[in-house]
């Protein structure tokens, strides 16, 4: 199975296999000022959800920056405001207070300019559409046209290794299937930006571990700027270049880890006493979360 065998995705121009990373430099302390171009800028963002059973503090006072090409890992107890700052962040849910700018723009002004996909904690496939016809639907809206269309989801469900099951309907594939086409789906229009919320949450070890790779391979091969959430601390550390550490809720920031580990890195990584170090700096900030509410 392959998610980068697209021969039209673009190399980083700033990519050069002959200065890797090394892992030696894979721990730091603090974020780095990047020079890159800034996607999030999340600036003090609170969301109280107005219930029937009253207020329900979801995030409180989130600041986050988040440069262009980055992968950062959202990672905290059930309940803490990880999908929240995700559609918050997509313009499906307006903060309270705050200020934030995605891609430099108002949250609203880059949505209506497509800059993000978002690949949903559910595969959120329609079930009465064949998978060719779930791919097709943000197409059709976006007025591609129909050859357009047909060539992309030809494209994308290679890319995710599904070629032959155009005419399937989701109930006829595998929850891991299902949520390949969904990542097909947010890959489709290809937007600068992918929100991830849980895309691999309900597979098995070794297919999570193969679409780990595989999605590190789509990301260190083109431009893309992509925010995951997981409850998993190695997926977490596996992929990112930052890890976002957030307590139970209200959701607020424990602690931002840079991960700098090199950008074509093997699973074999998670042996080394790097990886382990930083695994365990981020099963410390979630004790710390946790404890702070008790
Ligand atoms: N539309 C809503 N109305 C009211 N409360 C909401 C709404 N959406 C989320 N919440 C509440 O906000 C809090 C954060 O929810 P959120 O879905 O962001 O958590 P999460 O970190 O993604 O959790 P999980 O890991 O279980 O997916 C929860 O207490 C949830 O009940
Ligand atoms: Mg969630």
């Amino acid at each position: 199975m392959s998610i980068v065998s697209d021969p039209t995705v673009r190399l980083r121009p700033d990519d050069d296999p002959s200065s890797p990373a090394t892992v030696d430099s894979a721990f730091t302390i603090a974020s780095e000022p990047s020079s890159r171009r800034l996607v999030v800028d999340a600036q003090n963002i609170s969301l109280t959800f107005e219930t029937a059973d009253g207020r329900v503090e979801a995030l409180s006072n989130v600041s986050l920056q988040i440069a262009e090409g980055e992968f950062v890992s959202f990672i905290g107890p059930s309940g803490c405001g990880k999908t929240t700052m995700l559609r918050v962040i997509a313009d499906l849910q307006q903060p309270s207070s705050g200020t934030l700018l995605v891609n430099g723009m108002s949250a609203e002004n880059a949505r209506l300019a497509r800059s993000y996909g978002y690949v949903f904690q559910a595969p959120a496939l329609f079930p009465w559409r064949t998978i060719e016809k779930n791919l097709k639907l943000p197409l059709e809206i976006m007025g591609f046209s129909e050859a357009d269309q047909q060539q992309r989801v030809e494209r994308y469900l290679s890319l995710v290794n599904l070629t032959g099951f155009e005419r399937k309907f989701p109930w006829q594939l595998s929850g891991g299937m299902q949520q390949r086409v969904s990542i097909a789906r947010a890959l489709s229009f290809d937007p600068a930006m992918l929100l991830m919320d849980e895309p691999f949450g309900a597979l098995d070890e070794i297919v999570r571990d193969h679409l780990n790779e595989q999605l590190l391979q789509l990301w260190n091969s083109t431009e893309k700027t992509v925010l995951f959430v997981t409850h998993s601390i190695p997926e977490a550390v596996f992929l990112s270049t930052k890890i976002v550490v957030m307590s139970p809720r209200p959701g607020r920031i424990i602690d931002i880890i840079d991960c700098n580990f090199p950008r074509d890195r093997s699973l074999e990584i998670r042996e080394t006493p790097e990886f382990l170090k930083i695994a365990q700096r981020v099963r410390t900030g979630l004790r710390a979360g946790h404890s702070y509410d008790e």
